[in-house]
């Protein structure tokens, strides 16, 4: 019997560097949401542990022993074994948390297979700041602390259409926190009395920022670029997500994504680009 477990694409709506801890961590205050698009973990029983990787964004990465779906599986392994099958569809290093999302899964499936209890958030935050909100998922969820402090975030109006767009750069996290001008900047303007409609979400999306948008620009300046095309494209919004390179739009319904999208492979056909729908 093999376990299937979806490992969607987290998006920061909006992510706030409010401050920085002694040992360097940066903390958040972030707005996180989930695509219907990602990656996904197949689990069956077997002798030994065994990794394979298949799937459009396979050659970005190796089934080393450091791959963080081997490093969640070894928190509650001991000496069980499974074989691991991870369908990769989302590009490495992009700020959409494509390891933090298998991290994710793979404790959620493995904890399936072998009947146990999936770990603790502590367990899931050693292996990435990432990794507890993507376990939490697939709700929208604000994000404080390094990442493991979580609240539901509940009245987000949808469908939210999006177009996500990496322009195939690999961005460095540390270097891209490294290179912030600010680090102490305000938390999300608290919601008063809910969003109600899409625009009143969108209003509300553009009093906030993602604070890694220009030094990641300043380092990879294509990120720019994407920004631009999105918009042109006619989008309600157009952010980065994480430390990028990934950006989002979000469209006036399905339609609207669905042919921004297309467009913007005939001009891009190297970057990664993936219509979805947020889920709410
Ligand atoms: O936890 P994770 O391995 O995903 O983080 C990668 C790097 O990103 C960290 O080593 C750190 O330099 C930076 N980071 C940070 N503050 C966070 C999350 C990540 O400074 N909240």
């Amino acid at each position: 019997m093999a376990i299937e477990v979806f490992a969607p694409a987290k998006v920061n709506l909006a992510l706030h560097v409010t401050g920085q801890r002694a040992d360097g961590y940066h903390l958040l205050d972030s707005l996180v949401v989930f695509a219907g698009v990602g990656d996904e973990i197949r689990a069956s029983q077997d002798d030994t542990l065994r990794l394979h990787i298949v799937g459009s964004e396979a050659a970005g990465l190796t089934a080393g022993d450091d791959n963080l779906v081997f490093r969640a599986a070894r928190v509650f392994a001991s000496d069980r074994g499974a074989a691991i099958t991870l369908i990769k569809d989302l590009p490495v290093s992009s700020g959409i948390g494509g390891g933090s999302a298998d991290a994710a899964a793979t404790l959620k499936a493995l904890a399936q297979l072998w009947g146990e209890t999936v770990p603790t958030r502590e367990a899931a935050l050693a292996l990435g700041a990432d990794v507890p909100v993507c376990l939490n998922g697939p709700s929208p969820q604000r994000m404080r602390g390094i990442g493991e402090q979580l609240d539901p975030f509940v009245g987000l109006p949808g469908p939210l259409a999006m177009v996500l767009v990496n322009p195939r750069v690999a961005v460095s996290t540390p270097e891209v926190f490294k290179a912030l001008s600010r680090k102490d900047n305000p938390p999300l303007e608290e919601v008063r009395d809910g969003f109600g409609t899409i625009p009143g979400l969108i209003a509300w999306l553009k009093r906030q920022r993602n604070d890694l948008e220009a030094p990641a620009i300043a380092k990879v300046p294509v990120i720019g670029e994407v920004l631009r095309y999105l918009t042109r494209e006619g989008c309600l919004l157009a952010r980065m997500s994480g430390s990028g390179a990934t950006c989002f739009g979000i469209f006036d319904g399905q339609d609207a994504a669905r042919d921004a999208a297309r467009r913007l492979r005939e001009a891009h056909p190297g970057w990664w680009i993936r219509e979805t729908v947020v889920i709410t």
